[in-house]
């Protein structure tokens, strides 16, 4: 934008402006650096700005903001324009109708993992095991995504979240205690280094990014989800070697593991956890049609 424009565009903004009018300059600006979901974020960012939420903020559209207010939505403004995800910046994320806090040690738990959700409780389903007293693990929890989203739905379920990082473990901690589930513990381990005797499921969803990729990701990704939680080595299959080496022992007879699949993994994948002695099935695909789940048991 020229100088000129841009200081008629900074006095605008100044002068007296309503929050819906803040939410459309702020969903320009988003447009205009090319930032997809321009709408939806202008309005979390204002709504979370003037802890409004969306009712409020459009029954309040045409009130006048203060000072103090128009200063708050433009430093959130400004951030975003940085490409910091807004779940970073409100401090929150849901997934499978659950809040989540995540903050810089964890990966921001994404839509698409919900598949891995969907297809252990198709699993659980299968066989009638809601009410038994299941024993869980999630391997590389972050902020516990995967394993509280589980047990929100199986009240006599025990889980175990593992994670290298010390940092995503506090939040997976917190969101548990946040959420009242008290049958989650979390232990900071190797994938499952630290863990005995048997599981009746075992989800997770591991770093899976070829490490030359990562570079080429949306800063979004790259410049913002810690690297720990993306890097899958030198072709994206590290963990899922490394789990295909120790998983099939940690699992009951029965047992099913699900794990989240990258673009372009579903068949290394599967012939992976194949020669491990697991039974695969087809990888399930996720709302945009990708494989993103596959569901492995051990008979
Ligand atoms: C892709 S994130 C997934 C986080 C969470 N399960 C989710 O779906 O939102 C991968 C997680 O695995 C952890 N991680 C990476 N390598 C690990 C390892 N070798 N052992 C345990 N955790 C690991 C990272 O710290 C990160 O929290």
């Amino acid at each position: 934008m020229p100088m000129a424009d841009n200081a008629v565009w900074t006095r605008d903004r100044s002068a007296a402006l309503t929050i819906a009018g803040a939410r459309r300059a702020s969903a320009e600006r988003f447009r205009a650096a090319g930032i997809e979901s321009a709408e939806l974020d202008a309005r979390i960012l204002v709504g979370h700005a003037l802890a409004l939420d969306h009712a409020a903020l459009v029954a309040a559209g045409e009130r006048v903001l203060g000072a103090e207010e128009s200063a708050a939505i433009e430093a959130l403004t400004q951030r975003r324009l940085t490409r910091e995800p807004v779940a970073r910046i409100v401090g929150y994320k849901e997934i499978w109708s659950l809040r989540l806090t995540v903050d810089a040690a964890t990966l921001v738990p994404r839509p698409a993992t919900e598949t891995v959700v969907e297809a252990a409780f198709a699993a659980i389903d299968a066989g009638g095991m809601r009410s038994r007293t299941l024993r869980i693990a999630d391997l590389g929890t972050g902020s516990g995504a995967l394993l509280l989203a589980l047990l929100a739905e199986l009240p006599n379920a025990f889980g175990v979240g593992t994670d290298i990082s010390a940092g995503a473990l506090r939040v997976a901690r917190g969101n548990a205690a946040r959420l009242g589930l008290h049958n989650a513990n979390f232990v900071a381990c190797d994938l499952a280094a630290a863990l005995g005797g048997t599981f009746d499921l075992i989800v997770t969803n591991p770093p899976y990014v070829a490490s030359g990729d990562i570079a080429a990701l949306a800063p979004d990704v790259r410049d913002f989800d810690p690297h720990v939680a993306l890097d899958g080595g030198i072709d994206g299959l590290d963990c899922y070697r490394a789990l295909a080496a120790t998983v099939p022992a940690l699992l009951a007879r029965g047992g099913t593991l699900v794990v989240e699949l990258g673009g372009g993994q579903a068949l290394p994948v599967t012939a992976l956890f194949a020669v491990s002695g697991l039974a695969p099935a087809p990888p399930l695909p996720d709302l945009a049609g990708a494989p993103r789940a596959l569901v492995a048991t051990k008979t």
